[in-house]
């Protein structure tokens, strides 16, 4: 057995980690889903699910993969006994990864393809008509949107080709601190605008006529799409750290700088929506037709421009990196694999899987032929599918295993190993057994019900 590859530095595992989960979760469905859910309110009960829920599974999923140094099927079968029922978790999370990196790929694809276009200047100073037909082109655009998704997985599975320490972790270094960069420019540059103040008000005002039950079950939702919990990505990173270190304050620190993105995020939208007079809930088109109305107005804006969707591309990178690497990963420690022969293996399955979300606003059969069935193109049902049932389910899964199965010793082990927050280890393992099993059912049955209002 080829010895285990592991995180050159602490940093390296927190900004892989952190790259994983600043995503476009954050910068494209975070705001949106502020903006329809009554800003203020909807970032406070998101804060606490982030808190109450996210953060114990955060601190699980890293727990698991570094007491087993194990990607998720191998984690499951050292830690629970090679023929338990829990090893189907390690599997969901292998099907989850592959299924969501599938249609993610295709987006992070038109983000490249926006910022191709800003670059040649060609999406400023179009009105809104005119910049939604780009948007919609693009979608019915079938060598499009291929090419791109294409072009987005060869960049994934390069990184992912070379290793742990000289790909993923060397990559999260360079890109990270891009990604603070290009946001925090875009930041101090939103600040001056007019808008600036009533967007303050609106993400962190009390709106809370706008808010109802569906808030907080968006919020959940959201809090574990945006930290990549429930499909074994952190495990797998997890399982890259040594002994010695501290998971508690890793946990915090990922789950604190992926919600400061998420916010910082939202108050770089909203004041360019704001100073244009545009609604703030313009749902998932706000990033792609909202977004580039606003920005071409400014001086500037192509610029500008390229840069926003520079920072989408390089968000959407390194969150695809980790689910590639828990595909990549299963080969590797389960069937022994070279690196390069498992991440051109699990790689181009994926591309394949992702063509029919790459055709679904083109091809009748993935499209139309879909819609007229169950009332969603495959693109739309595989999101529905992973966010709604595979992530609550995986996150149930980890969650259950290690409050109620691991073994203790282990479990109390690995949680005080190098940390100076062992005091909160009772209130972890309470949110653990009770609060969030409870929450993730909550979501759960939300989700049926919203099946049969469809
Ligand atoms: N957290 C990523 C985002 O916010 C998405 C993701 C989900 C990444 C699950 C890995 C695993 O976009």
């Amino acid at each position: 057995m080829a010895q285990r590859a592991h995180w050159k530095s602490k940093a390296g595992f927190i900004l892989a980690a952190a790259g994983s989960a600043v995503g476009l979760g954050n910068i494209w469905k975070f705001p949106y889903e502020t903006g329809e859910n009554g800003g203020g309110i909807f970032v406070i009960v998101y804060l606490l699910c982030v808190l109450l829920v996210g953060l114990p599974v955060m601190t699980a999923e890293i727990l698991l993969g570094r007491a087993a140094q194990c990607s998720p099927v191998g984690a499951m079968r050292k830690l629970a006994g090679r023929r338990s029922g829990w090893v189907i978790f390690g599997w969901l999370g292998v099907a989850s990864s592959f299924l969501i990196l599938s249609y993610y790929s295709v987006v992070a694809g038109w983000s490249l393809h926006y910022t191709w276009l800003a670059a040649k200047g060609g999406i400023n100073g179009l009105g809104t008509e005119a910049t939604k037909a780009i948007y919609m082109e693009l979608f019915g655009n079938p060598w499009l949107n291929v090419g791109w998704h294409f072009v987005f997985m060869a960049m994934t599975m390069a990184v992912v080709a070379a290793g742990v320490s000289r790909g993923v972790e060397r990559w999260s270094i360079i890109l990270m601190p891009a990604l603070f960069i290009m946001l925090g420019g875009l930041l101090i540059r939103a600040m001056t605008l007019d808008g600036f103040g009533p967007a303050m008000d609106f993400v962190f005002g009390f709106h809370a006529e706008d808010f109802g039950r569906r808030g907080v079950l968006e919020a959940l939702g959201q809090a574990f799409f945006s930290l990549s919990l429930g499909m074994g990505a952190i495990l797998t990173y997890g399982s890259y750290l040594k002994k010695e270190d501290d998971i508690m304050s890793a946990a915090v620190t990922i789950s604190a700088l992926d919600t400061v993105i998420a916010i910082a995020a939202a108050m770089v939208l909203f004041p360019i929506i704001f100073s244009h007079g545009m609604e703030p809930a313009a749902g998932p088109g706000l990033v792609f037709i909202t977004i580039p109305v606003a920005i071409s107005q400014l001086p500037a804006g192509s610029f500008l421009m390229m840069i926003f969707f520079a920072l989408l591309v390089v968000a959407a990178l390194t969150s695809a990196i980790s689910m590639l690497e828990v595909a990549t990963s299963y080969f590797v420690d389960e069937r022994s694999w070279p690196r390069t022969k498992a991440t051109l293996v699990a790689g181009g399955a994926i591309t394949l899987v992702g063509i029919p979300s790459a055709l679904s606003g083109s091809v009748w059969f993935f499209g139309s032929s879909m819609v007229s069935v169950i009332g969603m193109n495959w693109f739309d049902a595989l999101g529905y599918l992973t966010n709604n049932f595979m992530l609550p389910l995986g996150g149930l899964g980890i969650a259950l295993f290690t409050a109620w199965r691991l073994n203790d010793a282990i479990r109390h082990d690995h949680f005080l190993s190098g940390t100076k927050l062992g005091v909160f280890y009772r209130a972890w393992l309470f949110l653990l057994k009770f609060v969030v099993p409870v929450a993730i059912v909550f979501v759960f049955l939300d989700s049926i019900g919203m099946l049969r209002a469809n």
